[in-house]
């Protein structure tokens, strides 16, 4: 959730913290600070609110040195204010710590630590840190083994960084637990730490992930990685393929925007070398699966959180249609609490974009020590999932800033669609030509999305825009395959305009939210060509008979939606499996718009955050 940026090296390390946290803020907006080290002190520059907060006071109040340290908040443990803004500093201001994550215990160590005479200054959890590590420093051989010891003490899961002028060459940061990444990018002659890589991917693309019960000890030559008991660990180096500018905006207005229109890439991107259309055979290099094994399974189950999860429920569709195999979907955050029945013949599918969502990372825990072989499509390289599971298959669509999640939607579908593919060529469920039909429609894909993102299309969009931002609840419909896109639909209006939005089976309707239609709530319809057309035909009936206003996604051409609907947005004809990945591009636009007109934080809604490593 919150973002942590250091550096160590030759160069002025303010602005390049700065910036870093600038790629990062989109995890945590309630504040901001830095700690730079200067002439042998060091000095702290933090506020509440956003980065741009801090920006203006480092202005004026500028401090650089080449040892810094930065954070973005995510409120857990006491309000967004400048006194429990990141970095906290213990009482001789000589130790400085930043953290990513829940001290659970922080409330015994607080006590403790004040009955020890220590005086606190925030109310975060962070800052018992930063006084055990001034406790344990003078008992410790410098700040690694204080580090080290504290981390000891510590409850929950907790990624931190820490400096002390009294060490003036180093960083050394800690991971407990599931805390979210901490990525450590090496330069020449200079090195970097970052929780997520897009904050320091301009400078380094080499990489080194810290595991759980991993501490580092950073100088400008590089890192040494030790567990917490003090052995050494031989760091691997990552080679990282995104590039510096698919983490910028570019020439778009918002992060989402250009992640909405990146998707016939990434989407291609996915697919790309994976595929072997002639034989009709799809090859995932990095899914360890064993033909024996993969006919061993019963079932699958998918556990995700947020769009991930809506994509779940698509792959639930796919799985079924294609390889065959009972699949059922859950949430990350119910799962583990419910005993589940999982043994040696369950695939446990795990979707997750960054691959450090802690309810994600436990579902997929209690699903290895069950016996599950546990897989997961995950977009960050190196993240925890990636690490934990014994199949991977990556997402392949370059950094996901926009905290509203789009191009890792549509790229998961396809990942689910190439993986019921490649589980059908084990367990023979389908032969060689269906496959390779299967394959042939997949290939057609990415022009087709190309047509719904048309940018010459936006006055469609704008329109919309202009006649429903002021509506106050919305109601989106869909049905079997499409029902999770309603649901996703629902989410993206919900998450970045504030506009409460509900997604429903269209055959639900009757069954409550009919109660609710009038001029006021405006009915989102999925309905384009596959098997439940009709079926949705006759629910947009029902609205229009109660003086609801339907905006239709349709399929191209459906003269006859366009009598019935008040708004219709269309999109391509495709194959039945493939439609989800059509249909939810006009509703991600629509949000955006919608968003915009309001003139709300695209990238950074309030409240949210991307990556949520926190219960
Ligand atoms: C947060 C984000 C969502 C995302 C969800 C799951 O709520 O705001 O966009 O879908 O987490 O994240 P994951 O990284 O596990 O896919």
């Amino acid at each position: 959730m919150c973002g942590i940026v250091g550096y160590v090296g030759p160069r002025p390390a303010t602005s390049i913290v700065v910036n870093g946290l600038q790629r990062l803020e989109y995890r945590g907006y309630d504040s901001a600070g830095i700690a730079v080290l200067h002439e042998d002190r060091i000095h702290v520059r933090r506020d509440a609110g956003k980065l741009s907060n801090l920006i203006a006071l480092l202005a004026q109040q500028p401090i650089d040195g080449n040892l810094a340290l930065g954070h973005t908040r995510w409120a857990t443990h006491g309000r967004p204010s400048q006194q429990n803004a990141h970095p906290h500093s213990d009482a001789s201001g000589e130790i400085v710590v930043v953290q990513n994550g829940i001290v659970e215990n922080y409330r015994e160590l607080r006590e403790s630590l004040q009955a020890e005479g220590i005086e606190f200054r925030s109310e975060t959890d962070t800052e018992v840190i930063v006084h055990l590590l001034a406790l344990n420093y003078s008992a410790a051989g410098g700040l690694a083994e204080a580090v080290r010891k504290t981390m000891g003490h510590l409850k929950g899961p907790s990624a931190i960084v820490a400096m002390t002028s009294r060490e003036p060459d180093r960083l050394v940061a800690a991971r407990l637990g599931n805390a979210g990444g901490v990525a450590i990018g090496l330069g020449d002659g200079e090195t970097f730490v970052a929780s997520d890589i897009p904050a320091i991917l301009e400078h380094t693309r080499r990489m080194v992930f810290l595991e759980d019960g991993q501490v580092a000890l950073i100088t400008r030559d590089g890192v040494q990685v030790e567990t917490l008991a003090g052995q050494a660990v031989k760091p691997e180096i990552h080679l990282i393929p995104w590039d510096p500018i698919s983490a910028a905006k570019g020439e778009f207005r918002h992060f989402m925007q250009k992640e909405i229109f990146e998707q016939a890439r990434s989407v291609t991107d996915t697919i790309r070398g994976r595929v072997d259309f002639d034989a009709g055979e799809v090859v995932l290099g990095q899914l360890n699966l064993s033909p024996e094994r993969a006919r061993s399974f019963n079932r699958i189950v998918i556990v995700a959180c947020g769009t991930s999860a809506y994509a779940g429920l698509v792959g639930k569709f796919l799985l079924e249609a294609i390889a065959r195999i009972p699949t059922e979907v859950d949430y990350g955050s119910e799962f583990r609490y419910r005993d589940p029945i999982i043994d040696e013949q369950t695939l446990l599918l795990a979707i997750t974009q960054s691959g450090e969502t802690v309810d994600t990372l436990a579902a997929m825990e209690e699903g290895r020590n069950k016996g599950a072989f546990v897989v997961s499509i995950v977009n960050s390289i190196g993240s925890q999932a990636a690490r934990v599971s014994d199949g991977v298959i990556t997402m392949h669509c370059g950094p996901e800033i926009g905290v509203a999640s789009t191009k890792a939607f549509t790229t998961s579908v396809v990942d689910q669609y190439l993986l019921a593919l490649a589980l059908a060529q084990a367990r023979d469920s389908i032969g060689p030509a269906h496959r390779r039909r299967l394959l042939n429609d997949l290939a057609h894909l990415p022009r087709l999305i190309g047509q719904v993102l048309d940018p010459n299309d936006n006055a469609l969009y704008l329109d919309l825009a202009e006649r429903f931002h002021g509506y106050r609840n919305f109601l989106f419909l869909g049905r079997g395959i499409n029902y999770p896109i309603a649901l996703e639909g629902a989410l993206k209006l919900k998450e970045i305009s504030y506009i409460h939005a509900e997604g429903y089976p269209a055959g639900e309707m009757k069954h409550g939210p009919i109660a609710l239609i009038d001029r006021e709530m405006p009915v989102v319809a999925i309905a384009v060509q596959d098997s439940v057309y009709d079926k949705m035909i006759s629910q947009i009936e029902q609205v229009k008979a109660r003086s609801g206003i339907v905006i239709a996604v349709a399929s191209e051409g459906d003269e006859f939606i366009a009598s019935k609907a008040d708004h219709v947005i269309t999109v391509p004809s495709a194959p039945p499996l493939l439609t989800p990945v059509l249909s939810v591009l006009p509703l991600q636009r629509l949000a955006y718009e919608i968003a915009v007109w309001r003139g709300a934080d695209v990238d950074q809604p309030r409240n949210l955050a991307k990556s949520v490593t926190v219960e």
